[in-house]
């Protein structure tokens, strides 16, 4: 496998996007615009982000107690360059409060605080695992990554409302083709 074969393949699969923040000793905050961040598990409340080692913020996150995710909405595509520009000055007036001891940004789609809770190498990124502490969340659509580009999703679900998965279950495997799958191998 060649390595733009890979890179293709991953900028196949959508996104979301998140800051991910927190507080070093001092009292200075740090953040970094992060895309690999995924639910784990619902009890406890666990999620994982993953920071590369060789980001500017990454071991102040790996060995920090306490960090924020805050997921975007496509207003923060701005943001998001700037959380993802090494040396940037991050924080000024991007409307960030703290809470729990972290940067929450305030009109995030949805901010969860979290407490460290296991820490794992995987390549040149780590994998960070927190224990969700609080949550704020808000309405509305948001910030997608995808193809290596900012996106915004459709606010209409695929089927009619209420949309949930059940209602799948009696409609074609495929429909873009017109192959509704069924001499599937
Ligand atoms: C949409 C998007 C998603 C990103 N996702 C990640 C990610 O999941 N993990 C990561 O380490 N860097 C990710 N980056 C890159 C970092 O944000 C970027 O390297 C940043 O400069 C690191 O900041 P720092 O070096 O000041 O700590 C992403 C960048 C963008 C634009």
């Amino acid at each position: 496998m060649d390595a733009d074969s890979f890179r293709r393949a991953l900028g196949n699969f959508p996104s979301g996007v998140t800051i991910a923040t927190t507080t070093d000793a001092d009292g200075e905050a740090w953040g970094i615009t992060v895309s690999a961040f995924c639910s784990v598990s619902l009890s406890p409340p666990l999620v994982l982000f993953c920071p590369a080692v060789s980001a500017r913020s990454h071991d102040l996150l790996r060995q920090a107690e306490r960090y924020a995710i805050n997921v975007l909405r496509p207003e923060h595509r701005t943001l998001a360059m700037r959380f993802a520009t090494a040396g940037a000055e991050k924080f000024a007036r991007a409307g960030f409060r703290t809470e729990g001891g972290v940067p929450v940004l305030h009109s995030a789609l949805a901010s969860l605080v979290c407490r460290a809770s296991a820490r794992y190498d995987a390549g040149d990124h780590s994998i960070l695992v927190g224990e969700v502490e609080s949550v704020q969340v808000n309405d509305g659509l948001p910030l997608v990554y995808f193809d290596r580009e900012f996106r915004e999703l459709s606010a209409a679900p695929l089927l009619a409302p209420p949309g949930r998965v059940d209602r799948y279950r009696d409609q074609p495997l495929f429909d873009t083709d017109g192959n509704d799958g069924s001499n599937a191998a």
